[in-house]
């Protein structure tokens, strides 16, 4: 079992204990371990004097937490209007019939979900592997994209 305590203690001591520090308590924290670990609840709301019950309500309220380890891989794949001109539509069918994986689910292995617009417009289909930005994927590029991940 992970000991999260070491990194919780160096999160908490960055925020002072004010109410509205959740969030960025939170943000911290998932930025570091990619999710939310049950067993440091406690731990925050006696940080923010606030109860577990109210901490545990925020993070139902905010689709953006989670409090389960993320897959290995995470996808996010531009639906706004400039991409799908551009071949999201086709794209996203694609990756959803190569992943085994409809978007907006999540498997033990990937997880496939919407964003719509990434900056990248001009040079659509753009989607995220990762958090690491690509634009015109064909789904030639992302069956290639999605080898190199698998294989580093
Ligand atoms: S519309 Fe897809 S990156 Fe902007």
């Amino acid at each position: 079992m992970t000991d999260f305590s070491p990194l919780l203690a160096s999160v908490l001591a960055r925020h002072a204990p004010q109410q509205d520090a959740l969030l960025p308590i939170l943000h911290d924290l998932q930025d570091h371990l990619g999710f939310i670990p049950p067993e440091t609840l406690t731990e925050i709301a006696q940080h923010l004097a606030i109860s577990r019950a109210e901490l545990e309500g925020v993070l139902a309220y905010y689709d953006h937490f989670r409090t389960t380890p993320p897959p290995h891989l995470t996808i996010a794949l531009c639906q706004a209007e400039a991409c799908r001109s551009r071949g999201a539509v086709a794209l996203r069918q694609h990756v959803e019939q190569r992943l085994g994986c409809q978007l907006g689910q999540e498997t033990a292995e990937v997880s496939l979900q919407s964003v719509y617009c990434l900056g990248l417009c001009a040079s659509g289909p753009a989607l995220e592997i990762n958090h690491q930005q690509y634009a015109a994927v064909t789904p030639a590029r992302f069956d290639a994209l999605i080898q190199e991940e698998q294989s580093s």
